[in-house]
């Protein structure tokens, strides 16, 4: 280690030393339980959810999807009157009680959270770790924006010249249309609602196609927790047909959208589109998210924070890791011990509480998943390539991937969001700068990891790429709302960052009142 800080030409004292990421449970050390880190004892149980085995195996025995219908695209224009004429109230209601009704909800969706868990393993494939995680970041939404619209939906008064009172307000917008991706169904579809509702506005909500009945769900218990029906609607069916209506309706005051940076084109692009007023759009979308890893860096730290960010949800998160820059001084012990964790990680039925990694969201996704692995088996060297085996008759578990990871040549090699469980691994030497410039290059920009113990390397890195999300020394998933705040620039988005103190500004109209006194 001495010898590669002499090469990085760095002394002791510019040092960062990071603890690893262990869990207070953690019982193993790495790398043993790399990918646990903590969650999984010596027999294989996964500590977050073992507590709560019970609960969440007699909710799934206990639920089953509802049947949800289908939107008419032929009442859109009935289903924004009704929103349009509840605007009315609702934007009167005081902040106060429409966020004793949001907390409402998230008492309600803590208090059933073994039922929204088993929905989601059942609608969605998650594992249960990641589903109990959901159901808290959800309700952690509804508390974070009932807070954050009592703190910004009060007055300003500014300063001026005597005789005169100035005063900024916040106010509602009208009718938002929010649309979702199914690869958070509870979170992200409530995130979105929340903060438009918070701030008085009303909704017509389409959640993605493959997950209704988690939105439907949703949506209820947030009518019983008072919110009114005409303020939160529920328009579910295809985004090309009713997303579409939705966003071509007149008089809409505002579009949520997250999802993927092609669906984000085509809305901006219909917005602009239309006439009337200038409807704003904000637009969360997908990444070619890379982590940088300098000679200095902890290895075992590496691995961890790599299998954590590629594979921890069967990689279908918009802020998994998809390209590793791994420096060449350390690049062989890196892939060994990624190689060697990744075959430890459990691929299969997402009911199942040992399970790591699920299948993948459907079958589609799954093709296009499998030309991409095809692709680089013929074009890449494989680091680990877990063979598919699990379409034969003694484990039909459909549309599962496991996860593998190819070393490509450089990284424009990487031009596509593969959104699954593959990495891509990419050789460097030199200036980590100039990586950093590299990947810049892609145009996305939503998070980026970073792995050195030099500390002066890691601010100037992070300041140099144009990402939202910077993650130094740890796993680079799992932005916690109100502590790191999310979303990206460039083909990842347009901002505000949804978690953060900006969010519900956006979901508002500034009125500035001046007094002649
Ligand atoms: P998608 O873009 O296919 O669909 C998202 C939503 O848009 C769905 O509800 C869909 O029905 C709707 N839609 C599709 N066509 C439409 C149209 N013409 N008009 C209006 N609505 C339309 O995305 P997906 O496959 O559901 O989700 C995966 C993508 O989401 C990935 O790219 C991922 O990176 C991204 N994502 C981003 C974030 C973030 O916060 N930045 C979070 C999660 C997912
Ligand atoms: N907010 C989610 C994460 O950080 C997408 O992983």
């Amino acid at each position: 280690f001495v010898h590669q800080l002499a090469d990085e030409s760095v002394g002791m004292d510019e040092l960062l030393i990071s603890p690893l990421r262990l869990e207070p449970e953690a019982s193993l050390p790495l790398p043993l339980d790399l990918y646990g880190a903590g969650r999984r004892n010596s027999a294989g149980l996964d500590l977050t959810v073992e507590p709560m085995r019970a609960p969440l195996l007699a909710a799934y025995a206990a639920t089953a999807l509802p049947a949800v219908p289908e939107f008419d695209v032929k009442t859109t224009s009935s289903a924004y009157q009704t929103s349009a004429m509840s605007y009315q109230k609702w934007s009167k209601t005081p902040v106060h009680e429409r966020s004793a009704i949001l907390r409402r909800a998230a008492d309600a969706l803590e208090a059933e959270l073994p039922r929204f868990c088993a929905l989601m393993v059942k609608e969605a494939f998650k594992t249960w770790g990641d589903s109990v995680a959901e159901v808290r970041e959800a309700a952690d939404f509804l508390r974070y924006y009932a807070n954050e619209a009592e703190r910004i939906m009060v007055p300003v008064a500014l300063p001026g010249p005597t005789g005169e009172s100035n005063e900024l307000r916040l106010t509602a917008r009208g009718v938002w249309v929010c649309i979702s991706p199914w690869n958070f169904p509870l979170a992200i579809f409530m995130g979105q609602v929340a903060a438009a509702l918070a701030t008085g506005n009303t909704v017509l909500a389409k959640p993605a196609e493959q997950t209704p009945a988690v939105a439907f769900e949703a949506v209820r218990l947030l009518h019983r927790a008072g919110v009114p029906e005409g303020a939160l609607q529920l328009a579910h069916g295809p985004g090309d047909t009713v997303g579409a209506a939705l966003v071509a309706q007149p008089g809409i005051a505002g579009v949520v959208f997250t999802g993927s940076t092609e669906v984000a084109r085509i809305i901006n692009r219909a917005l602009a589109a239309k006439d009337g007023p200038i409807v704003p759009l904000i637009a969360e979308t997908g990444g070619i998210n890379a982590m940088l890893v300098d000679s200095t860096a902890l290895p075992e730290q590496v691995a961890d924070a790599v299998l954590q960010s590629s594979f921890r949800s069967a990689g279908q998160r918009c802020s998994a890791l998809r390209l590793l820059c791994v420096h060449e001084g350390i690049a062989d012990g890196v892939i060994e011990m990624i190689r060697g964790a990744a075959k430890e990680l459990v691929a299969g039925d997402p009911a199942d509480l040992a399970t790591d990694v699920g299948p993948v969201i459907d079958r589609q996704a799954w093709g296009a998943i499998r030309r991409h692995l095809e692709r680089l088996v013929s074009t890449s060297k494989p680091v680990t390539v877990i063979e598919d085996s699990t379409q034969s008759a003694t484990n039909p578990i459909a549309n599962l991937i496991p996860p593998s990871a190819f070393e490509v040549a450089a990284v424009a090699d990487v031009q596509q969001e593969i959104f699954g469980p593959v990495l891509h691994i990419v050789r460097w030497r030199g200036d980590p700068a100039a990586v950093i410039d590299q990947i810049n290059a892609l145009g996305y920009g939503l998070t980026l990891g970073i792995q050195t113990r030099i500390d002066s390397r890691a601010q100037a890195l992070a300041a140099r790429a144009r990402v939202g999300n910077v993650y130094i020394n740890r796993n680079m998933i799992g932005a916690v709302v109100g502590v790191q705040p999310f979303g990206g620039e460039g083909l990842s988005g347009t901002g505000p960052k949804a978690g953060g103190p900006h969010y519900l500004a956006r979901f508002c109209a500034e009125q500035t009142v001046t007094v002649n006194t």
